[in-house]
């Protein structure tokens, strides 16, 4: 069946990229525990995901404490889970089409920030209608989060996504702001609240390890020309370093950033150290509310 623009095909793949997701956030968030390594964890989904048929729409984010997302392990990373917050966000596509989730594993004892972000997740998809302003389900969120004493991240959004884009229009405001654009049948929508104890802003910080194909120049080095070659794999979409071939990869990665062929995700941390917890679903705007198409990773499903 066909929703709004979207064709019964495109419908399909929207429900098994969810499928897919939820089958594989369930037993990774399940593998997450003091001393398993963060590499270990990603590389499990990253590899299920792939044997299931789908590809990643990004690298899986492994956001630990105040870092709030783009987040994943570096090529032969041996940080092992302590006793921290821990963000997982996982993107599969079918044929292009997205399913977008995170969840929030706790070992610090802040049950009521976890709590915060997924109160805030469920009412944000209760509100999600055709015609309503993406700002009224910022405000939804808004008030889910401060009900709980904590405050949304203002500078974090949830956004569409399109086919072999993970990041489109419209935003979704963790806020009551940007009252504007509406929402439409057939939007889909990565809905991810952010709640801190802290300022509420995220800056970024020194690591990348997360990037992105934005253009098409040449290069001279060999190498760099080598990885361009690796990339084509990826499919415009976000992806990792430590995906590419070989070590020297990062310099290569350095030239191609230059030329402006690449662009990184630095890591986004919460400004005052504080930490963050994420709750994320995607859904697609159908005529009378919205459809889940990640259901069976929160508590609220
Ligand atoms: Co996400």
């Amino acid at each position: 069946m066909s929703i709004g623009p979207l064709d019964s095909d495109a419908v399909e793949s929207y429900r098994e990229a969810g499928a897919i997701l939820v089958e594989t956030m369930n037993e990774a968030r399940e593998m997450i525990e003091p001393g398993v390594t963060q590499l270990e964890v990603a590389e499990y989904a990253e590899d299920a995901i792939r044997e299931a048929g789908a590809g990643l729409a990004f690298p899986v984010n492994i956001s630990v404490d105040e870092a709030a997302s783009h987040a994943t392990p570096a090529r032969d990373d041996d940080t092992e889970f302590g006793e921290e917050m821990i963000c997982l966000d996982i993107g599969v596509h079918v044929d292009g089409y997205i399913a977008d989730a995170a969840v929030t594993v706790d070992y610090t004892g802040s049950d009521d920030l976890v709590e915060a972000s997924e109160t805030a997740l469920e009412a944000a998809v209760e509100a999600v209608a055709p015609g309503v302003p993406a700002g009224e389900v910022g405000g939804a969120i808004e008030n889910a989060i401060e009900s709980y004493g904590y405050t949304p991240i203002l500078n974090l959004t949830g956004h569409g996504v399109e086919r072999y884009d993970a990041h489109t229009g419209p935003s979704i405001p963790n806020r009551a702001v940007d009252r504007s654009v509406e929402l439409e049948v057939g939007d889909v929508l990565a809905i991810e609240p952010f709640a801190t104890d802290g300022r509420g802003k995220v800056g970024e910080g020194a690591t990348e390890e997360i990037y992105e194909q934005v253009g098409d120049g040449s290069v001279r080095d060999r190498r760099a020309r080598q990885v361009m070659d690796e990339l084509e794999a990826f499919d415009d979409l976000p992806f990792a370093a430590r995906w590419l071939d070989s070590s020297r990869s990062e310099m290569a990665l350095r030239t191609l950033k230059n030329a402006e062929i690449v662009k990184g995700y630095p890591v986004l941390k919460e400004a005052d150290g504080q930490l963050i917890s994420q709750a994320e679903h995607t859904m697609i705007v159908t005529e009378d509310g919205c459809e889940v198409t990640t259901a069976g990773i929160h508590d609220f499903d």
